[in-house]
């Protein structure tokens, strides 16, 4: 059975994309068949896995002539597709809007495509709007990753008010936890927004994901955690992280 995960946060830079491919990849070297979405006009889904971002995303939701699974690309790792966004996403959004197209219609139009996988995972843009929504529609678990930094917590409200919008419409997913990210014990800030999390939050917080600059180097040269240093602390991390979503699928 297919198990879609939506990583979103309205905040930018807190780790949505490191999180999508790095999981993604994960459940393809548990020989897992998995498919990336990338519905960020940024793209970089495509680049952190080393290929060129592409108007896929855009052609599947808005000029559905051609058969779906063509836009869906390879990335020369065995069971990992991706389905790219790129800055034609944006018009996609546009339209979507435009023609105030229903909350499903993503999820209507994407279901057949998602059909032969087991793990999907979403990436989304650092916005509000109507494309996010009917995203985390066609998701059965939301991740929120959240950077352990003042600023970011407070972010952390608005994206929890749309998914509790969501449940009042009749979305059937729900969250799986708030991810708290770049954490770092020897910052207070850090320290402090992990204090806030727990307090607020408690089981919906997930194990943390520390301040790594590998994850930097990660992206810069299109690899993930597990082809660089899966035994660093980024690996262990995201391998806590990789236990816990294999558990509710
Ligand atoms: N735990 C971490 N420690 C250090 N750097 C990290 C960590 N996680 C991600 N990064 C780096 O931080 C930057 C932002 O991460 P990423 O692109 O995953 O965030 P994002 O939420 O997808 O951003 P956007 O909102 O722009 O899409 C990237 O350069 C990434 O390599
Ligand atoms: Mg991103």
């Amino acid at each position: 059975m297919t198990r879609v995960f939506a990583i979103a946060n309205q905040k930018g830079g807190v780790a949505k994309t490191t999180t999508t491919i790095t999981l993604a990849h994960a459940f393809a070297l548990r020989q897992k068949p998995t498919l990336v979405i990338d519905f960020d006009p940024q793209g970089q889904s495509a680049t952190a896995l080393g290929i060129n971002p592409e108007p896929g995303v855009f052609n599947c939701l808005v000029s559905p002539a051609t058969p779906r699974q063509y836009w869906v690309r390879t990335c020369e790792r065995e069971l990992l597709s991706i389905l790219p966004g790129d800055r034609s996403t944006a018009t996609a959004q546009i339209v979507l809007n435009a023609e105030n197209r229903p909350i499903d219609a993503i999820a209507v139009a994407l279901k057949s495509l998602v059909q032969p996988y087991d793990f999907v995972f979403l990436d989304t843009a650092p916005s509000v709007g109507g494309i996010q929504e009917r995203v985390i529609w066609m998701a059965d678990y939301v991740i929120i990753p959240v950077a352990t930094e003042y600023l970011s917590v407070d972010s952390l409200g608005k994206t929890l008010e749309t998914l509790q919008q969501l449940v009042q419409r009749g979305w059937k997913g729900k969250l799986l936890g708030i991810l708290p990210t770049f954490y770092d014990q020897i910052t207070k800030e850090s320290r402090n927004a992990m204090d806030y999390l727990k307090k607020e939050f408690s089981n919906q917080v997930l194990p943390p994901i520390h301040r790594a600059t590998i994850l930097r180097e990660c992206a810069a040269d299109g690899q993930t955690i597990w082809e660089k240093a899966p035994n660093s602390q980024a690996g262990q991390d995201y391998d806590s992280l990789v236990k816990i979503v294999g558990k509710v699928s």
